[in-house]
């Protein structure tokens, strides 16, 4: 395994998030959690994912569900696209006969980009997709010091080929102490890597376990990237 992962890896076994949605294999209660959290912290988030698993522990019982039933139990988060994709989504999944398990498969489902996709395919199956999203661009970008805009897309490309690079082999030793696999483990790391260490704000570099070989730190630009343009 590259080093990067492999730290990445073992900071998030000693400071990654309990998270209910990260003990289960369940598809359906993975997939349920990234469209919650699509647009929603985890605070917030949390409740409902324990509501809409309470009401409708299958994809088959939210499938049978009214369109008005699950927009009712969506009250308060927002973004009702969501919940009707959601919604839509279950019912291609029940005609489907089982949880989509290929990355094209998943990303067929309604409300399923690409970010989306890799978290699901790589949390419930094991498919090497890296996630890429802001955190995940922020903590790239300083760490190898690149300077590339980030929603340019040149930028998007360059990011997206570097995550993926970095996944570690999915038949890398797993790790005792977790039942994530190396790859949801990475990407989840690098979730949690972004959330709290590397934050857009006042980094924690001074206890930061890649900050000896952090360009950013090195060349005193932590504070100037991610670059972003500003016209787009
Ligand atoms: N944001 C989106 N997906 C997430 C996850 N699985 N864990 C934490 N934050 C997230």
């Amino acid at each position: 395994m590259n080093s990067f992962s492999a730290v990445i890896i073992h900071w998030f076994r000693e400071n990654g998030r309990d998270l209910p949605w990260r003990e289960t294999k369940d598809p359906y209660a993975i997939w349920l959690s990234e469209i919650i959290l699509q647009q929603t912290r985890i605070a917030q988030g949390w409740e409902y994912w324990e509501r809409f698993m309470k009401t409708y522990p299958k994809v088959e019982n939210l499938a049978a569900a009214s369109e008005d039933d699950v927009l009712k139990l969506w009250q308060g988060l927002g973004y009702y696209s969501r919940a009707r994709n959601l919604h839509a989504a279950a019912r291609q999944i029940v005609v489907l006969g089982h949880f989509p398990d290929t990355l094209e498969g998943i990303k067929a489902l309604k409300g399923v980009g690409d970010y989306t996709a890799a978290a699901i395919g790589s949390f419930a199956f094991d498919i090497p997709a890296a996630v890429v999203d802001g955190n995940v661009y922020r903590v790239l970008s300083r760490y190898f010091g690149i300077d590339t805009p980030i929603n340019s897309t040149q930028g998007k490309k360059e990011f997206a080929a570097l995550a993926q690079s970095l996944l570690p082999a999915s038949s890398a030793q797993q790790l005792s102490d977790t039942a994530l696999s190396p790859v949801a483990a990475y990407n989840q790391g690098m979730m949690d890597f972004g959330a709290i260490q590397c934050t857009p704000q006042s980094p924690k570099c001074l206890v930061c376990p890649l900050a000896e070989t952090c360009e950013a730190l090195r060349t005193g630009r932590v504070e100037e990237l991610p670059v972003k343009n500003k016209t787009q």
